[in-house]
């Protein structure tokens, strides 16, 4: 019994200083990638604005393997229709991964879509859409991805509204191979955003601002090569001593299911018409 806490507490010990704790802030850890005339970075704070020249965009100076993605993100207040504000992880090429969470802006008093999509090796189509059950644009609040060997959790203000599992071994791809950044921006997305494009952004209201601060990324820096990353390694071989490992809890199902039974407005498994029938093959699994 003493001997296997003893291993225990060695693993534990070998996985965390393998663990690239970026628990810097924005400035430490982001710089700025596109429309630097619209984008202010200071401290633990990112402002991103959109008006009719440009959009503005920041990313990760290093991509990860694994890990808990954490930013607090306060949206466009007032009349934000057509605006898209996109916080996701991504790799690079077109067979890329990602994770993303995507808002989608609306008009005064109208909601806000709350998108999410995964991508494995260049192809996505895996959409569920949500209302938020608060108002996303007069306070800050918390958008963690949390991303392990075994599955991808979305949560917001640590409530799970999502989970992707890995389902390799029946063939289902799952983003594993691949470094990802964490890229953020504000773009003008009129053409499918606000009630499927039908609402053009309203230009009188730009600039459109986006704010975020406390970013957090707790992951594994990515060293190129999967069997050179000894703290994704760590990870996938000793999950259950990993605090990068954690599977919901039932309190937390319960929040799922409160989130899926009220607040979601598509989800790309129940929609048979869009795959005629022939659902890809993950909406067969349990996802949670
Ligand atoms: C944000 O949510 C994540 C996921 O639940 C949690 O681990 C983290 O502690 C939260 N951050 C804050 C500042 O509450
Ligand atoms: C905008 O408001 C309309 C009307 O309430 C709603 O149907 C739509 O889902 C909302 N969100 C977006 C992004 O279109």
């Amino acid at each position: 019994m003493a001997k296997f806490e003893k291993l225990v507490t060695l693993f534990f010990f070998l996985v965390i200083p393998n663990i690239v704790q970026v628990n810097a802030n924005f400035i430490k850890s982001m710089r700025i990638e596109w429309g630097a005339q619209n984008a202010l970075l200071w401290d633990d704070h990112l402002q991103l604005s959109l008006d009719k020249i440009t959009g503005s965009g920041a990313r990760t100076k290093i991509p990860f393997l694994f890990g808990n993605i954490e930013s607090r993100i306060k949206l466009v207040p007032d009349n934000s229709a057509g605006t898209v504000i996109s916080y996701y992880l991504s790799s690079e090429g077109n067979q890329r991964d990602e994770i993303d969470f995507e808002f989608l802006g609306n008009v005064s008093g109208q909601p806000y879509i709350i998108h999410t999509n995964i991508y494995t090796q260049g192809s996505g189509n895996r959409e569920q859409q949500f209302y938020p059950w608060f108002d996303p644009t007069n306070d800050f609040h918390n958008y963690t991805i949390h991303w392990n060997p075994t599955e991808i959790v979305f949560y917001i203000d640590s409530i799970p509204i999502r989970v992707y599992r890995n389902y390799e071994r029946d063939g289902i791809a799952y983003p594993n191979k691949q470094g990802m950044r964490v890229y953020t921006s504000i773009w003008n997305g009129d053409n499918w955003a606000t009630n499927g494009g039908l609402v053009k952004i309203d230009w009188n209201y730009a600039p459109f601002t986006a704010k975020f601060n406390h970013f957090r990324a707790r992951a594994c820096k990515w060293l190129g090569d999967v069997s050179i990353n000894q703290c994704a390694l760590n990870i996938a071989e000793n999950w259950w001593t990993s605090p990068i490992y954690k599977q919901l809890s039932y309190a937390q199902m319960g929040q799922l299911n409160w989130v899926r039974d009220n607040h979601m407005i598509y989800d790309y498994c129940h929609d048979t018409n869009r795959y005629n029938g022939q659902m890809p093959p993950e909406c067969y699994k349990a996802q949670f």
